[in-house]
């Protein structure tokens, strides 16, 4: 049998970079084709190429035994071809059905809205999802706009669904609904090509995997043949070590300790409510929950940005409430931001500068009214080489190195200290599988040494990778305190809902 879609040889130059590589692409009828690679792969372009929204330098397609020229989304839609974005492209103020039906050509003269709605709730039945035809698509969640960008495809009549990445935005409990609805679209016989970079979830939802390395397929394989560590080394070019081993630290001595700490934002909304947590030295405590329940405040507070309102914090038994940054920081603290470019380097300034920053009172490095700068470009040089920056200097401005790079340093800046405690915020967001690695090391590193850290982040894979124990905030509280070893990706998930830890507590694997 011939496959439902070839594409052969594509090549896709941009200035300065060559985003596909003479790609083959082979992927057959009613299987789930995974497109797997790192950032800046060339996944996207790819399918934008297939989806008309790019020109191909070179190459062919052929679709269902036709070579097709597709020369923009709407002969790709012709076609039978439907793809969901990185980001989403509704209007806010229509709503699901407007959406729907917006650009359609053979609406009829007439637009029949009640007969779209009939037909967009039939649909969304048939796979699995659930959708209120006559909802402002300003108002629905992100996941409720991914399903309507879905549905749009299938109202269209796609036979073949591209999905970019689309389980970036969603709890896990969404992501099981949307590998639902592939399933029941698969099914029928039509074919799913599912974009990601991130292995675990190829390894459960795909059939067949290509995988692209900087424009190039490294290999196309059966998903059952394969495993992660694999997937991982195509993807990379070398080997890459995803254990990370753990110890019990409830015997170490305390280092961190919030008591029923509160916090308001700007509006004078409660946004921490009675807050408890406690790190040991050696432990890595993983603060899960969707982005903005409060953990922009939990590190603010524990690094002096913000005011708590009640409560205490206590590191190494001295009160640290509404202390200083500077006080905090010669406890021991270092913080590695949300946003390194905002808050974790300044990109006008060079590498030695930057890694200056927060040092500059410091001996042997501030003499009576100079600093000494010999000394200060000897350490740089030192940190880059030891944090492996790639970089052509140390006196080039931050920010014309790349994201890993970038935060290397921020990472270098802080590590080199020696911290108490490392409050790490989203260390890895937006970094590749090397520099993530990379990261991960270092941080780990620290907890061997007895460094207590609290570990931010969106990304539940990288917290249950790390973490010996995990909190999970919702609305500013915690919803419950685990061992990592005895919680299920489920339990974080309703947590994250907004579920406390003795309600879901019973719940098994919904398998
Ligand atoms: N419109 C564009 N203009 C210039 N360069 C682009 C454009 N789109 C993508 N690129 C570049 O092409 C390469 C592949 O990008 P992309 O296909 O988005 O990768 P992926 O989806 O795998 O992350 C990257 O180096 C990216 O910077
Ligand atoms: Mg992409």
């Amino acid at each position: 049998m011939s496959p439902v879609l070839e594409m052969n040889g594509i090549v896709k130059r941009f200035p300065g970079v060559l985003a596909n590589d003479h790609v083959d692409l082979r992927v057959e009828k009613g299987e789930v084709h995974a497109l797997l690679g790192e950032n800046g792969a060339g996944k996207s372009t790819l399918m934008n190429v297939l989806y008309g929204m790019y020109e191909a330098d070179e190459g062919d397609i052929r679709f269902k035994d036709q070579e097709v020229h597709v020369k923009g989304p709407g002969d790709a839609i012709a076609l039978g071809i439907g793809m969901v974005h990185q980001h989403f492209m509704l209007v806010p103020a229509l709503t699901v059905v407007e959406n729907v039906i917006l650009g359609m050509k053979d609406n009829g003269r007439v637009l029949d809205l009640k007969a779209a709605a009939e037909k967009i709730t039939a649909l969304a039945e048939r796979y699995t999802m659930k959708i209120e035809p006559f909802t402002l698509v300003g108002q629905m969640s992100v996941g409720q706009q991914q399903r309507l960008e879905i549905l749009k495809a299938l109202y269209r009549g796609a036979e073949l669904l591209i999905l970019d990445e689309p389980t970036a935005v969603l709890t896990p409990q969404e992501v099981k609904g949307l590998f639902n609805m592939i399933g029941a679209f698969t099914s029928e016989g039509r074919t799913v090509i599912f974009i990601s970079h991130k292995l675990k979830e190829v390894m459960a939802i795909s059939d067949r995997v290509t995988v692209l390395r900087s424009g190039k397929v490294a290999h196309t394989l059966h998903t059952s043949d394969t495993d992660p560590k694999e997937l991982a080394r195509l993807m990379v070019g070398r080997e890459i070590d995803l254990s990370c081993e753990k110890f019990s630290c409830a015997d170490n001595r305390e280092v961190l300790r919030m008591e029923r700490v509160c916090a308001e934002n700007e509006k004078g909304m409660a946004i921490l409510k009675e807050l408890n947590l406690t790190i040991r030295e050696g432990e890595i405590l993983g603060v899960a929950g969707v982005d903005g329940n409060g953990q922009d405040e939990l590190a603010e507070v524990l690094t002096g940005l913000r005011r708590v309102t009640s409560g205490t914090i206590t590191m190494n038994e001295k009160d640290i409430t509404n202390a200083s940054c500077r006080h905090i920081l010669n406890q021991g603290v270092s913080h590695i931001p949300a946003d390194r470019q905002l808050r974790g380097m300044i990109g006008d300034m060079n590498v030695v500068e930057n890694l200056l920053l927060m040092r500059y009172h410091d001996r042997p490095f501030a003499k009576p009214f100079h600093l000494d700068w010999k000394r200060i470009e000897h350490r740089a040089e030192t940190l880059v080489k030891e944090f492996q920056v790639k970089t052509p200097g140390i006196k080039v401005p931050m920010a014309t190195l790349s994201g890993g790079n970038q935060q290397k340093v921020v990472l270098g800046r802080e590590i080199e200290r020696n911290p108490k405690l490392l409050v790490a915020m989203h260390p890895v967001r937006g970094l590749d599988i090397g520099a993530t690695e990379y990261i991960h090391k270092r941080i780990i590193e620290q907890r061997d040494r007895g460094c207590a850290i609290l570990l931010i982040s969106t990304e539940l894979e990288e917290i249950l990778e790390l973490s010996d124990r995990i909190v999970v905030m919702y609305e500013g509280e915690i919803m419950g305190s685990v061992d990592c070893s005895c919680v299920t990706i489920e339990q974080l998930g309703l947590m994250m809902a907004g579920h406390r830890w003795e309600e879901v507590a019973g719940e098994k694997s919904e398998g």
